[in-house]
């Protein structure tokens, strides 16, 4: 066991604490990992409110890369001094999904079996099965995936979470290839991605979509073609005009509405795609919606669980492309703070301010 400064969420609504936290040594299938770089995400801020569960105190932060410093017994996969990115969905190989061959809907993916906990024993409950806004964190073996090590850990351990669920909205679930028109409804820091994993796949035209004018300059710089400003603008409209009158091949919501999804739903070609990135609430429901739309428009109408990546298949593919100078992860990275900023930095991505705000350790 090790003792190390972390992350915590007390109890809701609370302001985030700097704590001690007490790391057991890794156990079978476990590894132990020095954190370098852990993105601020708005599901960290949905734990500390309370949203996801009540399971206080929480351990946040989830979008990390960092070294292995220990492994348990029967880890194979990564070795002590590997860089790697941490992620929240370690396939088991068993479940039915994995043993049909589709392990990235894997129904049973697994964390570490033993707790980090308080310096008076409390366990923790790690956000995402990670962990993250730690000097170390444990984890399931299986959550490190190995990466080029002369990789930027600030940008690459974005891959983590937001950013790889918007391009693996675009290029996994959306199946976005060359020639595909494609809008993104929603240009945050998932949606940017989404509409960078289209540029890098050859899409074309890419509409960004969004209510806020900064945010459209950033997706135009990140590969948008094309931007429609939906305060001012019908969205859907103004992509059917943007596509021949048809409607884009590919539609991403990367919002989580149900008003932003129903634009999404119309603003598609027929026999298109619909993909559904950002997160609803449990409250929210599609009203109105004429089942006689949803046969005569034909394809498909999806959701995709952290952008459906696989990541030992994904992730070093995309830190390649990212070191090659194709797939531009420094521009996610807002600004680098420490441990002790990360309640300001709630606060600043609640106000739109950031795509990421990055914790260096
Ligand atoms: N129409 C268009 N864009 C909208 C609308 C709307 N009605 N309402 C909000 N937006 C834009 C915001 O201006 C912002 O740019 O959606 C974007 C949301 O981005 P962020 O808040 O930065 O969130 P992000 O990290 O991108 O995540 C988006 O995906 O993973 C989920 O929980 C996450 O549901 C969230 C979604
Ligand atoms: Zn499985
Ligand atoms: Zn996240």
């Amino acid at each position: 066991m090790q003792q190390v400064k972390a992350v915590i969420a007390r109890s809701k609504g609370a302001p985030v604490e700097l704590v001690t936290i007490n790391v057991p040594d890794p156990g079978p299938g476990e590894a132990v990992v020095k954190v370098q770089a852990c993105g601020v995400c708005h599901t960290d801020l949905h734990y500390r409110e309370g949203g996801i569960n009540d399971e206080f105190p929480f351990l946040l932060g989830h979008e990390a890369s960092g070294i292995v410093e220990a492994v348990g017994d029967g880890v194979t996969e990564v070795a002590p001094g590997d860089f790697v990115i941490l992620n929240w969905r370690a396939v088991c190989g068993q479940c039915r999904a994995c043993r049909r061959g589709q392990p990235w809907y894997c129904f049973a993916t697994h964390n570490a079996k033993q707790k980090m906990t308080l310096e008076d024993g409390t366990e923790l409950s790690p956000a995402l099965g990670i962990g993250a806004f730690a000097e170390k964190t444990l984890v399931a073996a299986g959550q490190c995936t190995k990466v080029d090590p002369s990789a930027r850990p600030a940008a690459v351990g974005l891959l983590g979470c937001g950013v790889m669920a918007g391009i693996g909205a675009a290029i996994n679930t959306g199946a976005v290839t060359r020639g595909t028109s494609v809008a993104v409804i929603g240009c945050g820091g998932v949606g940017v991605a989404a509409i960078a994993g289209a540029a890098l796949a050859g899409a074309g035209p890419i509409i960004a979509v969004d209510i806020d004018a900064k945010k459209l300059a950033t997706a135009a710089r990140l590969g948008a073609t094309h931007t429609v400003d939906s305060s001012a603008t019908d969205p859907v409209a103004a992509i059917q005009e943007l596509t021949g009158g048809f409607g884009a091949d590919v539609v991403i919501e990367a919002v989580g509405r149900p008003e932003t999804w129903k634009q999404a739903f119309y603003a598609r070609d027929l026999a298109g795609t619909v993909v559904l990135v950002g997160v609803p609430t449990p409250e929210m429901k599609i009203p109105d919606l004429p089942l006689i739309d949803v046969f005569g428009r034909g394809g498909a109408l999806k959701s995709s669980w952290y952008g459906d990546c696989l990541p030992s298949r994904d992730f070093p593919v995309l830190v390649d492309l990212y070191q090659r100078g194709k797939l531009d992860l420094d521009a996610f990275v807002s600004e680098e703070i420490a441990l002790t900023d990360v309640e300001a930095a709630f606060d600043r991505m609640h106000h739109g301010e950031v795509l990421r705000s990055v914790v260096i350790l």
